[in-house]
């Protein structure tokens, strides 16, 4: 589970507020794996579903992220959306880890420790490049 943390802030509301829903979406992954009641076959579905969700909800951000960066004429657009693309295929490669039947939890754990580390990584680094410079 993170946490928000100021530090986490790239300066800009509409984008730490996006962020934040990011999180959000990636810490129910962990409560669901945590959640030993569930039945596999349970888990696997309401899994799929929180993964449809991250890989929509990241393909609006970025855009929203990409639009503005258009609109102030920010110089690493090009740079940045190209990383906003590997980070969609990596999402995608690893959501189609995910089966039925094949470790589940474990997989399911995996996928969600690597999403942290890149959003993390993303908002850290790449993100934090953008500060200040779309005024
Ligand atoms: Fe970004």
């Amino acid at each position: 589970m993170i946490k928000w943390q100021d530090k986490f802030s790239v300066g800009y509301e509409i984008f730490d507020n996006q962020h934040k829903e990011l999180i959000k979406i990636i810490n129910s992954l962990e409560e669901l794996i945590k959640d030993k009641d569930i039945h596999e076959d349970l888990l696997y579905d309401k899994i799929n579903g929180i993964f449809s969700e991250l890989l929509d909800y990241t393909v609006y951000h970025f855009t929203t992220e990409e639009e503005i960066f258009e609109e102030k004429g920010y110089e690493l657009t090009e740079e940045h959306k190209n990383i906003h693309n590997e980070f969609v295929e990596s999402v995608k490669e690893e959501v189609a880890r995910f089966e039925l039947g094949k470790n589940e939890r474990v997989v399911a754990l995996e996928i969600y420790n690597n999403l942290i580390d890149w959003l993390m990584n993303h908002i850290l680094g790449t993100d934090k490049k953008y500060m200040n410079k779309l005024d």
